[in-house]
């Protein structure tokens, strides 16, 4: 086939669509944030989210392919993520990618978004990364996986509960800071002290893998309420020391998944730890990371900062290589949560 697949990806709150060769070549890559939408809610609110795609959507699609420089006639296979995200959202890509494939006679594929963030970690490097450690944290998502192939990730450890990104968001919420919280809690923690506070860290018993928020999320919610947990959040003025409970909560999230990670190498055997989604824009994250792996003798590879948040060019990407290895979907292609 001629190598540019369309990618379009609407799996949470971000309606996106990218043109890319090869599989790593990007030539464009649109991405439509709603976060302001979502922004009063303190977090993504679905029904929100799928009406929101329905509007942007077509424009979206139409921006990456004029940006790119190509029509429709120049495209050779749409790829579109079909799982796992808010079924309302992601139906809303799947019937846009399914009625281009089927008025263009274009080939379609479905793609798994926690794999396509993986494979945003490798296709922008020229040199072999698998296999690897892939630690994927996002709004949605934090786990290890043994990374084998970009069709093959094999869960290794996951968290019994909150994600990494969803306690950043819950924990900014709190601290009177705008939805998405990863991004201001980072720039918060920059003038705080990492160890102002002794937040709690999770370890996994018997020596098992893993990870757990929901304990710091909470020590933090006494720190800044009060015993009384119940009782009404304090204004963000009156948080006195709002950047050091940003600086030492972002310190607790990055060591467990630092520590967490290394420890999965070492176990795995392997040498090289892919560091991928939403949450691995964080620079705390990256420079401990890349230390720490250093240290260890390992590697640490992440997406540069565009391709780590949701995007539609590991989309396009991955789906280049799975229509290349004869995957393909028909039109009852479907959505599918988990
Ligand atoms: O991968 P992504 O765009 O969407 C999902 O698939 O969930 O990840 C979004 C998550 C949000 O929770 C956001 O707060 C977090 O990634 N995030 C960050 C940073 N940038 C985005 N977390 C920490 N530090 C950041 N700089
Ligand atoms: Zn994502």
């Amino acid at each position: 086939m001629s190598d540019l697949v369309l990618g379009i990806e609407s799996s949470c709150d971000e309606t996106a669509a990218a043109v890319v060769a090869d599989g790593r070549r990007i030539l464009s890559s649109v991405v439509e944030s709603q976060a302001p939408e979502h922004a009063e809610y303190g977090g993504v609110v679905p029904e929100i989210a799928s009406r929101s795609h329905l509007r942007r959507i077509l424009p979206v699609i139409d921006h990456a392919l004029d940006a790119a420089g190509v029509t429709l006639d120049g495209i050779a296979a749409i790829a579109v993520t079909n799982r796992p995200g808010l079924v309302g959202s992601l139906l809303v890509g799947i019937s846009a990618a399914k009625a281009l494939a089927w008025t263009r006679g274009l080939p379609l594929v479905g793609v798994h978004h926690i794999e396509a963030h993986a494979y945003a970690a490798t296709m922008e490097r020229d040199e072999p990364c698998l296999p690897a450690v892939a630690l994927i944290v996002s709004g949605g998502h934090t786990a290890l996986y043994r990374y084998e192939s970009h069709r093959s990730l094999e869960l290794l450890a996951e968290t019994l509960d909150d994600a990494a990104g969803e306690a950043f968001d819950k924990v900014a919420w709190l601290l009177g800071l705008d939805y998405p919280g990863g991004p201001a809690i980072s720039n918060l923690a920059r003038s705080g002290n990492r160890s102002a506070l002794d937040l709690p860290r999770f370890r996994p018993k018997n020596g098992k893998l893993g990870f757990s928020f929901s304990g710091l999320k909470t020590a933090v919610l006494y720190h800044v309420r009060g015993q009384d947990a119940l009782a009404p959040t304090p204004s963000p003025e009156r948080i006195e020391d709002r950047a050091d409970v940003a600086a030492s909560f972002e310190e607790a999230v990055v060591d467990a998944l630092a520590s967490q990670a290394i420890e999965a190498a070492r176990r795995e055997a392997l040498d090289t730890i892919v560091v991928a989604g939403g949450v691995a824009c964080n620079t705390r994250l990256r420079e401990r990371m890349s230390d720490e792996a250093e240290s260890a003798g390992l590697r640490a590879i992440f997406p540069s900062p565009a391709y780590c948040t949701d995007n539609a060019a590991m989309i396009a990407g991955l789906g280049f290589h799975l229509v290349n290895e004869g995957v393909s979907a028909g039109l009852d292609l479907d959505a599918s949560p988990r």
